[in-house]
């Protein structure tokens, strides 16, 4: 197996050809503390993992930019941006907005959803 076969097998056990959203989640140490945000990071692996949500994708960065108010995340393929994101609030986050596809506008500061072009979808 090449290293493109391996990748492609790498994927396919993530997931990635199925995936229906994808959660970035800045851990900081800009917009929050680095405790608030691995706090944050592990309540979202935990909630994801228990409801076995296995079309949601979920991505640690260390900084996305707004460098204000975190855990800053943003969730596609709405592109609803959240600040404040604490470990306390991630599991309303995933019931409203990653299970019952209601984003949350109290915690909305910014949305940019992303067109979909691909023809083949
Ligand atoms: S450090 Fe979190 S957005 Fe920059």
């Amino acid at each position: 197996m090449d290293e493109r076969e391996k990748q492609a097998e790498a994927a396919r056990k993530l997931g990635i050809g199925e995936l229906r959203r994808h959660v970035l989640l800045c851990v900081g140490e800009t917009c929050c503390s680095g405790e608030a945000g691995m706090a944050a990071w592990e309540s979202l692996k935990t909630q994801i993992k228990e409801r076995g949500m296995t079309d949601c994708y979920r991505t640690k960065v260390g900084c996305l930019r707004v460098c204000i108010g975190g855990p800053v995340a943003v969730v596609y393929p709405e592109g609803v941006w959240y600040a404040g994101i604490t470990a306390d609030r991630v599991p309303q986050l995933v019931e409203e907005h990653l299970v019952e596809g209601r984003p949350i506008e109290e915690w909305t500061f910014a949305r940019n959803p992303l067109p979909n072009d691909n023809p083949s979808t």
